[in-house]
């Protein structure tokens, strides 16, 4: 079995940012409630784009970091809840959008946990041989399905995308193990409603499932790739609550100089929110090429997934 990493990334959040005293004026809300109970200060909104147009921004920046010509992908994957509409996929349209060959085109929907399951998924054509660049997309416009009558859910959503190219690398680099799952019983606990289409939430649940499993998925991945929690250079959990992510990371035995946390600057960027942190800490030197990493989410569904890795390529 070939070792599959990330040959690139890119990133795209949009301009508009959307601050908690913004929330004091529309909602009976405070900055201090949403910092203290979320961690969250800002988040970014699309205004006059849709998730296709974000995916594409961030795939664009992901391959030129590749080094990877466009024609030589092999498949496409976008995570996400918030497609442009129902049908044709982000993907599809992102293929178009890029000039891609008529390569495999498909959308994902994992909710938040889209990014990891992407990357899992894109990793097995390349593990087996079958493809050999693969880019997945993490992209949402949770803006979209927000309902901003409801304080407890308005509040802790933004949009945004993240991208990777993923390739073959060298033995000692790339992904050495992953776990994924999902529990049904769970999909009352967060889902879009059906007539309005807005996103609905018992937070209470979600948090209680999150705090474990969050730990105990980034604890399984330690163990399958053979390291102990102290081998973990960096964890980078879906940003969805400061509480959330300290759980999993206490959980780990880890400092909070180890964990990555952007939910300040973009809140719950759902399947954006891992390659966003990946980005912001390889922006400050705070990856670097041979660190092990363990990439962990949670989502609707629920659904989880977790990675770990060791970065670079050779
Ligand atoms: N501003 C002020 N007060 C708010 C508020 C807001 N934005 N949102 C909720 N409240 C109030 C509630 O109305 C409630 O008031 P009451 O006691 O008078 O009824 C009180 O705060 C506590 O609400 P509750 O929902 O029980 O709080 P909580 O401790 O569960 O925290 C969350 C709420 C949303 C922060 C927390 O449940 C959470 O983060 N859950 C996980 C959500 C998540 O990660 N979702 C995405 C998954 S990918």
């Amino acid at each position: 079995m070939k070792n599959v990493g990330v040959f690139g990334l890119g990133t795209y959040v949009p301009e508009k940012v959307f601050t908690n005293h913004d929330f004091e004026k529309i909602l009976d809300t405070s900055d201090e409630w949403i910092t203290e109970m979320t961690g969250i200060k800002e988040r970014r909104f699309a205004e006059g784009m849709e998730t296709s147009d974000m995916a594409y921004e961030a795939a664009v920046e992901a391959i030129d970091n590749s080094g990877v010509a466009a024609e030589d992908i092999d498949l496409v994957i976008v995570a996400t809840s918030t497609g442009d509409q129902q049908f044709p996929t982000v993907a599809t349209m992102l293929q178009q959008k890029l000039g891609l060959r008529p390569v495999p085109t498909m959308d994902q929907l994992a909710a938040c946990t889209g990014f990891i399951y992407g990357m899992v998924t894109g990793a097995q054509f390349i593990q087996t041989g079958t493809y050999k660049h693969v880019l997945v997309v993490g992209a949402d416009k949770l803006s979209k399905i927000t309902d901003f009558n409801d304080r407890s859910t308005a509040v802790l959503f933004g949009d945004g995308a993240g991208a990777v190219v993923l390739g073959e690398v060298e033995e000692e680099f790339g992904i050495k193990s992953f776990d994924l799952g999902s529990d049904g019983s769970g999909s009352d606990y967060l889902y879009d409603e059906r007539d309005t289409g807005t996103l609905r939430m018992n937070g209470r649940e979600v948090f209680k499932f999150a705090v474990r499993q969050m730990g105990e998925s980034s604890v399984i991945v330690t163990e399958k790739a053979g390291l102990t929690k102290a081998d973990i250079d960096m964890l980078v959990p879906h940003q969805a609550n400061i509480r959330i992510m300290n759980a999993a990371r206490e959980r780990m035995e880890m400092p909070p100089e180890r964990m990555s946390s952007t939910i300040d600057k973009y809140g719950n960027t759902s399947a954006a929110s891992i390659p966003l942190s990946i980005h912001h800490e390889l922006k400050n030197d705070r990856i670097k090429s041979g660190d092990n990493l363990i990439l962990v989410g949670f989502g609707g569904g629920l659904t989880w997934g977790s990675i770990c890795m060791t970065w670079g390529v050779k």
